[in-house]
């Protein structure tokens, strides 16, 4: 534990350009006095002392900003910078050497019990305002561009931008990652130009205006039939 403990204290100099002793990472970093309760409420969780670790989580929340469930398993060198509006979900897992800005969420999208929050793996970077939502694997050295939504697996090495997120570069050229890319170009591809606006699959207004009168006409023939009848 203790080992654990100063690595993630001794991280920061590798991340954060700004942390210039040993006094400040301990004093001024909320990431890091919240990895420091968190490494204590899992190990009550495990322990099944359940009130306890998700009460002291609350009271990490309230100091720091930063709220990560007591369940959420994290790996070694965890470092979540400026930290204010983390979120980590109950089933999320974290591999070592993971860095997460402010404003980030390992969320779920349902409300079943179970695992429904995200696997980061190692070495995953996570930029500020980024939301990662359902129980899907971000594999390593994976980056996620800052404000994306990503609601889909993410390959090795690919960096991950917008809403909803798509790749835009693959670091370590591996299939998946270049295949995943293709497909998003197809799909842009098929999808770009549609002349005077109207796609494909859109109805000709004319066609369903004719189409609408052509019903009408047909509905008062039969009312006229219908009268006809009565008054002979
Ligand atoms: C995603 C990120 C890691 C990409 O960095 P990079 O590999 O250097 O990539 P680039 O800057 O060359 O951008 C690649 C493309 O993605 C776009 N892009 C980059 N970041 C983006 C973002 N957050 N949202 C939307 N598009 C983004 C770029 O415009 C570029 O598009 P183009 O190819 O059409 O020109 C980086 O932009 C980022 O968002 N990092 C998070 C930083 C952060 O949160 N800092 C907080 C400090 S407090």
């Amino acid at each position: 534990m203790w080992q654990l403990v100063k690595e993630d204290v001794t991280c920061v100099f590798e991340r954060d350009p700004a942390a210039r002793n040993i006094l400040d990472v301990l004093t001024c970093y909320s990431g890091v006095h919240a990895i420091l309760f968190h490494r204590v409420n899992h190990w009550l969780w495990q322990r099944g002392l359940r009130w306890p670790a998700r009460f002291m989580g609350n009271i990490a929340r309230w100091l720091t900003g930063i709220e990560i469930h007591p369940g959420a398993c994290i790996g070694r060198r965890f470092f979540v910078d400026h930290g204010t509006g983390v979120v980590i979900g109950e089933t999320a897992e974290i591999g070592n050497d993971v860095t997460l800005y402010q404003g980030v969420t390992l969320g779920g999208r349902t409300l079943s019990a179970g695992k429904r929050h995200p696997t980061l793996g190692n070495n995953v970077v996570v930029g500020a305002g980024a939301k990662i939502l359902g129980p899907f694997l971000v594999a390593d050295d994976a980056r996620i561009g800052s404000n994306a939504v990503v609601l889909e697996a993410v390959p090795a090495g690919a960096t991950v931008v917008g809403v909803p997120g798509r790749i835009v570069r693959c670091k370590n050229q591996s299939a998946k990652c270049l295949e995943l890319v293709q497909d998003q170009e197809a799909a842009i591809r098929q999808q770009a130009f549609d002349a005077y606006g109207v796609a494909g699959d859109t109805d000709d207004p004319l066609e369903s205006a004719v189409e609408q009168l052509q019903i009408q006409v047909a509905q008062l023939r039969a009312e006229l039939d219908r009268l006809g009848k009565r008054t002979g």
